[in-house]
């Protein structure tokens, strides 16, 4: 199976200069690290998702490469246009080149409060548009520690439910066009990781949720994100559970994305 590896560069870098310098070295990264072994981007499909405003000019660059570009989260007001000042839609976000975008990411429901009523809007726009949904989920260090993991999971997978069950349609588009990307939120940028045993569990948890939804997700990619760097990726990597990983802070280093790539195209054989 195909690993992914995406970088999600949240409000970073800080100008436009960053970003190419950003991915001078990542293109650089890439074409060195194919040189050596063609098999990393082959076995591991890479994805960045920068901020709004430099969607544009990155997904011009990563044209023609093997890098996909993302959105970081997209409007649930209106999958095209209208009266939603601040708002960027599914239809903006396609033209300006994005193919995917991250929603629910746990930093938007905390300071956003992003509901299941906003996240359902907010997948259908989406898929409307044909953008793949890298979908975020995960339990908070409270929710850990009262061992409430797989039922935050649950619930916040019934937006999926829900959207399958609105639109059975989407059924055949989703096993192509969904991704969940495990993240807990204690994990995000502290340094502190749960144990592949428990990552593994809960990935097991979730792909089998998903399957009873529907058959034709039996097979979903389903990304570990939180703290995942270069010297922790090979073991999270060689879980059979483990399709990936949705980094952000490793991702602001092209030496570091593309090692985190390398592990996961090795896990992937
Ligand atoms: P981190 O962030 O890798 O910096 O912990 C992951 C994420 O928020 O997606």
């Amino acid at each position: 199976m195909q690993a992914w590896v995406i970088g999600n560069w949240k409000q970073n870098p800080a100008t436009s200069h960053d970003v190419n310098a950003l991915l001078d070295d990542l293109l650089t990264a890439i074409e060195a690290t194919e040189q050596a072994n063609s098999e990393v981007t082959a076995r591991c499909q890479l994805m960045v998702a920068p901020s709004f405003i430099h969607l544009t000019a990155v997904s011009a660059r990563l044209k023609g490469t093997s890098v996909l570009c993302a959105a970081q989260d997209i409007s649930a007001h209106s999958a095209s246009v209208g009266a939603y000042t601040g708002d960027c839609s599914a239809q903006q976000i396609a033209d300006a080149g994005a193919t995917w975008t991250i929603l629910g990411h746990s930093e938007r429901r905390q300071y956003h409060q992003e509901s299941y009523d906003s996240l359902l809007q907010k997948v259908t726009h989406a898929l409307m548009q044909d953008l793949g949904v890298v979908f975020c989920i995960g339990e908070t260090q409270a929710q850990y520690d009262d061992q409430q993991t797989l039922e935050v999971i649950d619930s916040q997978l019934s937006v999926i439910k829900s959207l399958l069950a609105q639109q059975q349609e989407l059924i055949d588009s989703l096993s192509t066009r969904l991704i969940i990307a495990y993240e807990p939120v204690w994990a995000i940028g502290t340094g502190k990781v749960p144990t592949v045993a428990e990552v593994s569990a809960t990935h097991q948890h979730i792909k089998q949720s998903v399957a009873g939804v529907a058959e034709s997700l039996s097979a979903i990619t389903v990304l570990y994100g939180g703290s995942v760097n270069a010297d922790n990726a090979d073991i999270f990597a060689a879980d059979a559970m483990i399709d990936g990983a949705l980094v952000g802070g490793a991702s602001l280093k092209a030496e570091s994305f593309l090692a985190i790539a390398t592990a996961f195209s090795k896990g992937s054989i």
